[in-house]
């Protein structure tokens, strides 16, 4: 496995390489990131993974600065996982003057994570384009844990006539169901006993939904009122369309369609995301 500092070692590594799978992370890996990286592994010829933590898609009350890097660690997980290459620029590598240009993403963006996290898909977009001029992957995996991100990333490059492939990766969990984060590690023990409730509450939502319940915003504001009650201070839990993240028909969900239920809550200090597929059979 060959680690790529800056722009001309990466080209000069990626002449001839073939078809190249990319799978950008922010490092301190977990599995999840693993299974994306074989995902990418079973695709393409040649599998590149970009470690940069993106200072562009931190809120200024977020966590850029503690953000655990891990670089030693994950290129050992990276190398075990089949990954070829390694990009990992330093910030004046990708960044070399204020990003002044940036990625307008759609409306999108300012509902569900965009409402807590106003720039954060905007950052995400203008780094990911950025990532992705420098690997010119022919397919890019996404996890679908960050639910939201990929359909923003999917809008992006079709709209903009990137030739590349997004493909989407499945949420690795925990016995317990817990989505893996790399967030979780600021859980602390009795935070981390309590943390797979929010994936119980998603799937119970997913149960109402597929029960034909139409009043969404009861069943969410039930799936809040239980959080809260546990200890937690939820930030949204939302019904969507599977397409699109488009609102569900106000009629009730439509039998043989797929539908998310994404929810954000904080747990002490964490905020922790998740969403769980739903198909509502007919
Ligand atoms: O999902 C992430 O880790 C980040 O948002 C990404 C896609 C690597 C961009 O910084």
């Amino acid at each position: 496995m060959d680690i790529c500092p800056d722009l001309g070692a990466l080209r000069a590594r990626l002449a001839r390489a073939g078809r190249i799978g990319f799978v950008p992370t922010m490092g301190n890996l977990h599995e999840g990131h693993l299974a994306l990286a074989r995902q990418a592994r079973a695709e393409a010829d040649c599998v590149v993974a970009s470690i940069f933590v993106n200072r562009l898609q931190f809120g200024p009350n977020e966590d850029f600065d503690r953000y655990p890097r891990t670089f030693a660690a994950d290129c050992q997980a990276f190398e075990a996982a089949g990954v070829d290459v390694i990009f990992a620029p330093d910030e004046p590598v990708l960044y070399p003057e204020a990003q002044t240009y940036r990625v307008q993403a759609p409306s999108l963006a300012d509902e569900l994570e965009g409402a807590f996290r106003p720039g954060f898909f905007g950052g995400v977009c203008t780094v990911v384009l950025k990532l992705f001029n420098a690997v010119q992957p022919q397919l890019a995996v996404f996890g679908k844990k960050d639910r939201q991100q990929l359909e923003v990333i999917r809008g992006m490059v079709r709209q903009f006539n990137l030739p590349i492939d997004i493909v989407a990766g499945e949420t690795v969990r925990a016995p317990d169901g817990l989505a893996l984060s790399s967030r979780n590690g600021y859980l602390s023990a009795a935070e981390r006993a309590e943390a797979a409730r929010l994936n119980r509450v998603l799937r119970q939502t997913g149960k109402a939904l597929r029960a034909s319940q139409a009043n969404y915003p009861e069943i969410e504001a039930a799936a809040m009122r239980e959080l809260a009650s546990a200890g937690w201070a939820p930030d949204y839990v939302a019904v969507r369309k599977n397409d699109g993240l488009q609102w569900p028909p106000a009629t009730g969900p439509v039998r043989g369609e797929h539908y998310v239920v994404l929810g954000a809550a904080r747990l002490g200090s964490t905020r922790l995301i998740d969403n769980v597929d739903v198909f509502v059979e007919d």
